[in-house]
């Protein structure tokens, strides 16, 4: 694994590091340990939010060795740093990949709460058996509504971080670790 570089500059912003791709990789691997343990040899969907979710759910997937479905939602309501406070469904969830279906559901991140909150009722509509909510970081503090959350990777402070799939203005997907907003700039 490559040694990450000490800060980085996305746009007019410095980010320095914050977790490693190797406590990264670890904790995917035990959350993909108690995924298979609760969800047994069934045949799963799991149904990834776009963008920023992506890597994280095709590490997950693997190493939970689940098989099945998966599907790919987006929802579109940040601006920069900050949430836009709405939530508009982009690209809705197939429903024959959820009807009487258990649901993994790979959150990148629980913000404000509000995607969740949003999208949650739409995809139970649709009927599935169950609903796993599987998210890789959570900010606890900047949580503005109850979120049913399984799974969790990472409990970590509301500042704002890219990698590993997460971007800042369409930056820094591709970083394998994660970097936290320095504000000291
Ligand atoms: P929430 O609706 O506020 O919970 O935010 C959910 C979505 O906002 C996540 O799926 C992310 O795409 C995005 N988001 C929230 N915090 C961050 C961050 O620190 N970095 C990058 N994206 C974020």
């Amino acid at each position: 694994m490559s040694t990450p570089p000490a800060t980085i500059r996305l746009h007019e912003l410095r980010f320095r590091p914050f977790l490693t791709e190797e406590r990264i990789k670890q904790r995917v691997e035990e959350l993909g340990k108690t995924l298979s343990e609760r969800l047994g040899n069934e045949e799963v969907t799991f149904v990834v939010m776009l963008k920023g979710a992506y890597i994280f759910a095709a590490d997950l997937m693997r190493a939970s060795g689940l098989g099945g479905e998966v599907c790919f939602v987006r929802t579109s309501s940040y601006s920069g740093t900050e949430s836009a406070g709405r939530v508009n469904l982009i690209l809705a969830p197939e429903p024959d990949l959820i009807r009487d279906r258990d649901i993994v559901l790979v959150e990148d991140i629980v913000d404000s709460g509000l995607t969740m909150q949003a999208f949650l009722p739409i995809l139970e509509d649709l009927g599935p058996r169950s609903i796993t909510l599987v998210t890789l970081l959570h900010k606890p503090e900047a949580q503005r509504v109850d979120v049913p959350i399984d799974l969790v990777g990472f409990t970590i402070p509301t500042k704002f971080v890219v990698g590993y799939g997460l971007d800042y203005d369409g930056l820094g997907r591709q970083l394998p670790a994660i970097y936290q907003l320095d504000e000291s700039y």
